[in-house]
């Protein structure tokens, strides 16, 4: 297993490229199984998770291509068992279901496992599916979805937490294809949601109102092959805002939609930074003093429980205390003992991280417990005293393209070292 070996305290300067989005990708290369007619979808970003959801597609019997960046798909005949040996390595994978569901009216996939951001349950999915009118049976750790056709139906996907991305995108994927109109209430609102939606009205589905809380989708007999770019990936860019506003320096990410990181921009505005957007573009530099601040992860457009993690690195070196907390995914805090064996000063209050800043981390060998955490750790190291030693940092390879590299050209020192 690969170590990172951060060396702390090299600000950053200069420019980078933030590669297409994760999270946009996933699923609409999960849609390209709608159709028996080629798909080719651009800036697909170069991760782990990409690599096992293609595998699964293969193994579901499309025919992929990979060149730099450009997958194409060809769905013409699908089997829709899912395959559980690379199913468990992905939560994500779930989002075959809806696409299966609709094309082939039947799905099996194996249960999501317990994760270590919480137990992430699929009932929502479930649900929606259900109201399409198909029958969910869950046996031997696995979910099969059957309907001896699916109708549209009014359908709420409001949860504990929130709504549910995935979930928005499943229902969305089976509803592309069922007789009548399908509308999704409480739908989630995220960029990543839009893009999905825009690439299967490239594919002839009929689907309004992607990105706010009601979504309406006409029912079609058939969808056709499609291209279509990913967009930027805004976890991707809000963890390169706050590497910067760590190590200090000025920083521009190109190839961004600055719009799609306004909940990010907002709270590193108030803790101290000066942030020039243009169209694509995105230039962090340091204001002055810094302050503590107050955060709550919220579903989109609120800030990203994706950047909760990096957010409490930056804090643990802001004068004052500052207070995260995360609504959508309460138990997600495994960074915070990490960032203690940094120096950090954090305690936790039930799902609420009160962080007093002191002036220095301390290098530590640390543990990746996700992916997000994972990150969290890297940054933390930037600014540490010390080289920072990350293991387990497969968990950063499922979503950052080469993280190391483009921190690198902006001036950190980061190793990677093959254990
Ligand atoms: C997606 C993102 C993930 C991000 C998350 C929240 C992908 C591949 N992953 O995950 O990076 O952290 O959105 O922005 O896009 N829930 C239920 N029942 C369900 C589904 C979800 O209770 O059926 C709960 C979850 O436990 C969580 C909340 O709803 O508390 C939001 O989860 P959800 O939006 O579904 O996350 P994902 O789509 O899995």
């Amino acid at each position: 297993m690969d170590k990172i070996l951060v060396h702390g305290g090299r600000p950053l300067n200069g420019h980078v490229k933030i590669s297409g989005s994760k999270n946009s990708a996933l699923p609409i290369l999960a849609a390209a199984l709608l159709t028996k007619e080629p798909c080719i979808i651009s800036r697909v970003p170069d991760l782990s998770d990409i690599h096992y959801m293609l595998t699964i597609l293969s193994e579901l019997g499309c025919e992929v291509e990979r060149a730099s960046g450009v997958v194409t798909i060809k769905a013409e005949n699908v089997i829709t068992d899912a395959p559980y040996d690379i199913v468990r390595k992905m939560r994500a994978s779930v989002c075959v279901l809806g696409p299966l569901l609709g094309r082939e009216k039947e799905a099996t996939v194996s249960l999501p496992g317990g994760c270590i951001i919480g137990d992430r349950p699929i009932d929502l999915h479930l649900r929606g599916f259900e109201a399409l009118g198909a029958a969910v049976r869950v046996q031997s750790g696995n979910v099969k979805v059957l309907a001896p056709e699916l109708r549209g139906a009014t359908i709420s996907l409001r949860g504990k937490f929130g709504s549910t991305v995935l979930g928005t995108d499943n229902v969305m994927m089976a509803a592309v294809l069922a007789e009548g109109t399908t509308v999704i209430d409480d739908a989630a609102e995220e960029p990543e949601v839009v893009d999905l939606a825009n690439f299967l009205n490239k594919m002839g589905a009929k689907i309004e109102g992607a990105g706010t809380r009601r979504i309406i989708i006409e029912g079609v007999k058939e969808l056709h092959g499609a291209e279509h770019e990913v967009i930027p990936d805004r976890i991707e860019a809000g963890t390169f805002l706050v590497a910067a506003a760590i190590a200090g320096g000025e920083v521009t990410l190109r190839r961004v939609i600055p719009d799609h990181l306004k909940a990010v921009i907002l709270p590193l505005e108030q803790s101290g930074y000066k942030i020039h957007s243009t169209a694509d573009s995105l230039t962090i530099s340091p204001n002055g003093s810094r302050s503590a601040i107050q955060l709550d992860a919220q579903p989109y457009p609120g800030f990203p429980t994706d950047m909760q993690a990096q957010m409490c690195a930056l804090l643990a070196t802001t004068d004052g205390v500052s207070v995260v907390t995360d609504s959508v995914f309460p138990q997600r805090f495994m960074h915070v003992a990490e960032l203690k064996r940094m120096g950090a000063n954090i305690e936790m209050q039930g799902s609420t991280a009160v962080i007093h800043g002191i002036s220095r981390l301390e290098a530590a060998p640390v543990m990746a417990s996700d992916l997000r955490a994972s990150a969290a750790l890297v940054l933390a190291g930037l600014t540490a005293e010390g080289v920072t030693e990350i293991n387990r940092v497969y968990h950063i390879d499922r979503g950052y393209e080469s993280i190391d590299e483009k921190l690198n050209s902006l001036g950190a020192e980061i190793e990677r070292v093959k254990a």
